[in-house]
């Protein structure tokens, strides 16, 4: 029977990427998602193109008592959570600013109830989320897990105090397992089509944005400085596609399956790719203009970081297989198919994954009337 693993925040663009590779891997994700930025859709749409039946429980992972019911249901059900990949958590910079409590309490408290919960169940294997942003302003190129770290906003603040809680809890309990993965700037979306990033509101990131402007939705770019010390005076960062930061999830799930104590690893290509070489590669992957402007600097925004992505080779055997090409082409098919996200009905699934789909009929499943009593306190 395939291993369970909880996937906390499965709905949101980083989660469903990880469902699909977990499938494809032989894992049977459960997923715990309270939608606040994510969509029960994209989740069906996993199941769809992957034949897998992916059981959808809408809840906030603050919500202990949910927790409880959830690992308590898995093991009566002999399918125990073997581990937990949590990605729940609120991650714009600028919302952080103007409300940090809401960040604590989501980012640090939720990850603080899901170890209680888990311990509570015995379940010891957890890879937690984190980001580049705990670098902050980082002073040698390319940036190893042992550079300081030193975040510049109550984001990145709380990315590294969920990140100090599992040092804590790894060093006091030897049995615990657990990866850290440091992400740099995951862009593109699943090569189907079917699944990739929406946007509730206006892009913050530069990417989505681009993909905007190219569709005719947006007018052009804002390109935040072009007075930066780097080649072309535009901001640098290691873009890495969203498919290959899925599998580093899947390699470092069986690495804590296999290995007790803490790892702390950066996810990343190891290249640095200005503003202006981004746009360039996005024009001639889609044949589409951008048009751009030279805007001020972004407050907050660093000049250029890219990873030493060593570490996660030599101890996870990842490394990103994607070209920026492949990047570019991934995150236009997916933004070309659904102008309107997930609101867009999903075309046929394409021919390469046609034969798995056909045995795609059970959708998703939702664990919460199996609970009994549990739907009121799915959400908080
Ligand atoms: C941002 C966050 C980071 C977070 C990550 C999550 C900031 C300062 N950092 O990373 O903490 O983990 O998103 O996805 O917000 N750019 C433009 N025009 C735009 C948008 C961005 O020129 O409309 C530039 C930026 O100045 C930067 C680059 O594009 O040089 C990448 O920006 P972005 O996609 O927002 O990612 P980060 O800032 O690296």
């Amino acid at each position: 029977m395939a291993c369970t693993l909880l996937v906390t925040g499965g709905a949101g663009y980083i989660g469903v990427h990880v469902l699909a590779a977990l499938v494809e891997a032989g894992y049977q994700p459960i997923v715990l998602d309270d939608l606040s930025n994510g969509d029960r859709r994209a989740v069906e749409r996993v199941a769809r193109f992957t034949g897998a039946d992916i059981p959808f429980i809408e809840g906030d992972v603050r919500n202990e008592r949910l927790l409880d019911a959830v690992l308590a249901h898995q093991a009566r059900a002999e399918q125990p959570v073997a581990g937990v990949i949590h990605l729940a958590g609120r991650k714009a910079v600028g919302e952080s600013v103007a409300d940090p409590l809401r960040y604590y309490d989501v980012n640090v408290g939720g990850t603080v109830k899901l170890l209680r919960a888990m311990a509570r169940h015995g379940v010891r294997r957890f890879v937690f989320s984190s980001s580049a942003t705990v670098y902050g302003a980082a002073r040698e190129m390319p940036v190893t897990e042992r550079h300081a770290v030193c975040p510049t906003n109550p984001y990145g603040h709380t990315k590294l105090v969920a990140e100090g809680v599992l040092r804590d809890v790894t060093a006091a309990d030897p049995g615990l397992s657990v990866a850290v993965l440091r992400y740099f700037n995951p862009i593109g979306a699943h090569p189907s089509g079917l699944i990739g990033e929406c946007p509730q509101d206006v892009p913050a990131n530069v990417f989505p944005y681009i993909t905007q402007v190219a569709q005719g939705r947006r007018s052009h770019l804002a390109i935040f400085g072009d007075d930066y010390d780097t080649p072309d005076g535009t901001g640098v960062r290691d873009y890495l596609h969203v498919m290959d930061l899925a599998e580093g999830h899947v390699r470092a799930m069986q690495h804590v399956l296999r290995h007790p104590g803490l790892l702390t690893v950066n996810l990343g290509t190891g290249n640095g790719i200005s503003v202006l070489a981004l746009v360039r590669a996005f024009e001639r992957v889609s044949g589409r203009r951008v048009p751009y402007r030279i805007a001020p600097r972004r407050p907050g925004d660093v000049a250029a970081i890219w990873a030493d992505a060593g570490m996660a080779h030599r101890v996870l055997g990842w490394r990103a297989t994607r070209t920026l090409e492949d990047m570019c082409a991934d995150g236009w098919r997916w933004q070309r198919m659904n102008p309107q996200g997930y609101a867009t009905p999903p075309e046929p699934v394409p021919s390469g994954i046609a034969a798995r789909a056909v045995r795609g009929r059970r959708t998703v499943t939702s664990l919460v009337p199996l609970l009994g009593g549990h739907n009121e306190v799915g959400r908080v």
